[in-house]
């Protein structure tokens, strides 16, 4: 395929099509196919998108070679160590760091939008108690949209902006609410007085019969995980509410979608799945064991926590996060916590491996946010509930960034078939 500047060209079938190619601000050229059915008659063939831009984008850019990870241009290590969730919050969904009057701004309307209508408590009651909470909240925010009729036209650019709000700010409520409804506890309800993460440790950690101070220290450490959980450019959650928005289905639908997917064991489970993994391997000399199967093509193990799409260095994420690590287990002295020192040789031994090295399997986002999450005494199956509170703001700044696109089409992949071609109906005697 020769190429020019701005045209590649593709010799099939004995013709030769030009394909533009598109110039990003950062990362590769991008081949324009938009046309090439049309002209040539052919798909393109990119099961996991591997090598596939599916939009265009101004929100997060990650550079996985480099271990860089740009939030409006700002890199994540700044904002996590200079800025707070609802700055970033605010930065991604305007595209710029507020002025002082207008964070102060966005924190009043986020807070005065923290209670649910009274009536949802009744779906939270509708479930067994041990149901997963990601199934809890998949069901509740899908059913924000038989409560808040007000904010569901998206073609309303004022609605659209009230959903995003109601999204941001009720999300640690739904979420505390499902930990507290799992543990038999009543619900906490939310704190004016409280910033977002402490507002959400306190609606996780009261109870009725005493005041409960929220550690700074924690409420800090909670902060930075939502900071660095907030987006990440196309990941299959994210696409997941783009692609159920193109139909024109309705904000609480959409991110009631990314929440399912952000489960998967894959994707946001990771973290869960990190400290179960932690927990089977359950002593530091059963780790050569383990590290074992992850490389054994036969078995289907893999560690959890390692390794990443688009990342082949470090996860940026990743490096601050271990810092947070660090900073719980010494404040609530639980660096002798036997998973937490399994987790501390395994990182060890694995990246010392050839292997994974070669390979480029770093501990991802996921492995140090479940220490840390384990460490604050959460269960895991409350890791991928907070993931998915943190990245609502990143799927909502999607979501609003393609309902503004005027191109906007309904997203329809086609396939390459390789199932029966026609042949007729054979009558159940004759088979
Ligand atoms: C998140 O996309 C995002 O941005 C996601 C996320 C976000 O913020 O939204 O960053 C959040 O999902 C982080 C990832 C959390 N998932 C896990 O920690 C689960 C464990 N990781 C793997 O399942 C895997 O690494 C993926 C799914 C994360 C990435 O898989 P890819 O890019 O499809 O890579 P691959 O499966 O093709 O693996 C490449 C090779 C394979 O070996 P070969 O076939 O080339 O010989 O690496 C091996 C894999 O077997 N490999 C692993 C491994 N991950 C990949 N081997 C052992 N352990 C692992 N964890």
């Amino acid at each position: 395929m020769a190429e020019t500047e701005n045209t590649a060209k593709l010799q099939l079938h004995g013709k030769e099509y030009d394909l533009p190619v598109l110039q990003p601000s950062a990362g590769p050229d991008v081949l324009d196919i938009r046309k090439l059915y049309g002209q040539a008659g052919v798909f393109t063939y990119d099961p996991g998108f591997t090598s596939t831009a599916a939009c265009e984008s101004a929100i997060t850019y990650i550079d996985g070679e480099e271990g860089v990870l740009l939030h409006r241009g700002y890199p994540i290590d700044q904002l996590a160590a200079k800025s707070h969730y609802l700055e970033v919050c605010y930065l991604l969904l305007y595209g710029e760091l507020p002025s002082a009057t207008q964070i102060e701004d966005f924190e009043t309307r986020v807070t005065m939008h923290t209670m649910l209508h009274e009536q949802m408590q009744y779906f939270f009651r509708g479930f067994r108690r041990d149901a997963h909470p990601m199934a809890v909240m998949v069901g509740v925010v899908g059913a924000m949209a038989a409560f808040y009729h007000d904010s569901t036209d998206i073609n309303d650019p004022w609605q659209r902006e009230v959903a995003s709000i109601r999204l941001i700010a009720k999300m640690p409520t739904i979420a505390a609410w499902a930990y507290k409804y799992s543990v038999g506890q009543p619900f906490v309800y939310p704190r004016n007085d409280l910033d977002y993460a402490a507002n959400f440790l306190h609606m996780c950690r009261a109870v009725p019969a005493e005041p409960y101070h929220v550690d700074p220290i924690l409420a800090r450490a909670m902060d930075r995980i939502f900071t660095l959980h907030a987006d990440h450019e196309q990941n299959a959650s994210t696409s997941t509410v783009r692609l159920a928005s193109s139909s024109g289905a309705n904000p609480f639908a959409c991110i009631a979608a990314g929440i399912a997917c952000l489960w998967g064991p894959a994707h946001g489970g990771a973290n869960q799945a990190c400290l179960e993994m932690l927990r089977e391997i359950g002593t530091v000399d059963r780790i050569p064991e383990f590290i074992a199967r992850a490389k054994d093509k036969s078995d289907p193990f893999r560690l959890m926590g390692f390794g990443h799409r688009v990342y082949k260095n470090f996860d940026p994420r990743a490096t601050v996060m271990k810092e947070s690590a660090d900073e719980v287990l010494d404040l609530l002295g639980v660096e002798n916590n036997p998973t937490l020192q399994v987790a501390k040789e395994l990182e060890r031994q694995a990246l010392e491996d050839p292997y994974f090295a070669d390979k480029k399997l770093f501990p991802n986002v996921d492995f140090y946010s479940g220490i840390i999450l384990e460490a604050m005494g959460f269960p895991t199956s409350m890791f991928t509930p907070i993931f998915a509170l943190s990245r609502t703001v990143g799927w909502i700044s999607q979501w609003k960034e393609q309902l503004s696109d005027p191109a906007l089409k309904i997203g329809r992949p086609r396939q390459l078939y390789t199932g029966a071609t026609q042949r007729d109906y054979v009558e159940v005697e004759d088979r």
